[in-house]
């Protein structure tokens, strides 16, 4: 297996003219190309952020100019594959996540989700935010129930509490119903998290870096949740995050960016290792090893590249 090249590249949905107007064969009859439709297709991505040049920026001597964050993005993205992605910080992952969530315009290019361009936030995509972003006035129960009542206000209470129950049990907090975040664990209250991004039952959970605010231990232990809970929906699951190993433990397809400004896909890594894994034995399959030297070289190489234009 070549580690080079993008593994993402789907052959063209494209016909010509002449396929489809055939005079002899009816419309019904011709076959259509038996390609996998990706779900998420990213099509030449940009996010330019706007400086500022306005009269009061001006006065207060804070002008500043237009910023391309990332550019020219594509990407193609399979159901039910579990993607990471990795890259220096800074260099752009959020602004695609958030794009990807419809919380960011598209500078230009488009981003597809079957094959309908993404407009602005649905509960098609459910978001996991690194700081958890829960009411903390409301209890765990109740931060589930407000995210699953906004997106289905129609929904008959017996289903609703079936739902809420259900996810709930599903992270494991089954008995803190009641608990307010407060009361919580930073383990505990992403838990929530997860639980009131998946009780809305997304096509595509998008996390973003869910793990980088708690301590090692927890988050090795949340890491083995994710993988657990990933074995029982095998949800389409875009996540940022700084970790190899995590990255490892739990994708199929690890994206890795290149530094910022202008940040693009640099490398997709395809990761064999059988499922279900277990964080003990991972590093014992043949690949482990390479992959993760691979990882390591490119965001050195980033990172290093980073801190080099910060010095000139
Ligand atoms: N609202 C904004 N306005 C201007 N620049 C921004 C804004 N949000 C992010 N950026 C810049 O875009 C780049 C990418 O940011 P971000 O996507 O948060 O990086 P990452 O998540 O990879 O650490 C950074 O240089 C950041 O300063
Ligand atoms: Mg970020």
């Amino acid at each position: 297996m070549s580690l080079a090249s993008p593994k993402f590249t789907r052959p063209s949905l494209s016909h010509s003219t002449s396929d489809l107007t055939h005079d002899a064969v009816p419309l019904q009859h011709i076959d259509e190309p038996t390609v996998p439709s990706a779900q998420l297709s990213i099509k030449n991505v940009t996010k330019v952020f706007q400086g500022k040049q306005d009269l009061f920026s001006k006065l207060s001597r804070k002008t500043s100019r237009d910023f391309t964050a990332i550019e020219d993005i594509t990407l193609d993205i399979e159901p039910n594959t579990f993607v990471s992605i990795i890259g220096p910080s800074g260099c752009g992952k959020s602004t695609l996540l958030n794009m990807i969530a419809g919380l960011s315009d598209i500078s230009s290019g488009e981003i597809f989700l079957n094959n309908q361009p993404i407009k602005g936030p649905g509960p098609d995509r459910g978001m996991v935010f690194q700081n958890y972003a829960l009411m903390p006035w409301m209890s765990v129960e109740e931060n589930i129930r407000f995210a699953v009542e906004t997106v289905y206000p129609k929904m008959p209470p017996k289903q609703l509490t079936r739902i809420i129950k259900e996810n709930i049990q599903l992270v494991g907090l089954t008995g803190a119903e009641k608990k307010h975040p407060h009361e919580l664990s930073g383990g505990m209250r992403q838990r929530v998290g997860i639980a009131r991004a998946l009780a809305i039952n997304p096509q595509i959970l998008l996390m973003d870096e869910p793990f980088g605010a708690l301590d090692a231990l927890t988050r090795g232990f949340l890491q083995s949740e994710v993988e657990r809970i990933w074995e029982q929906q095998r949800k389409t699951v875009i996540m940022i995050t700084h970790s190899i190993e995590e990255a490892l433990l739990l994708s199929d397809r690890i994206v890795m960016m290149t530094k910022g400004p202008a940040a693009q896909v640099n490398e997709i890594l395809e990761v064999p290792f059988p499922r279900p894994r277990n964080r003990e034995t991972i590093d014992q399959h043949p690949a482990y090893h390479s992959l993760k030297t691979e990882m390591e070289r490119h965001l050195f190489r980033e990172t290093q590249a980073v801190e080099a234009a910060r010095i000139r």
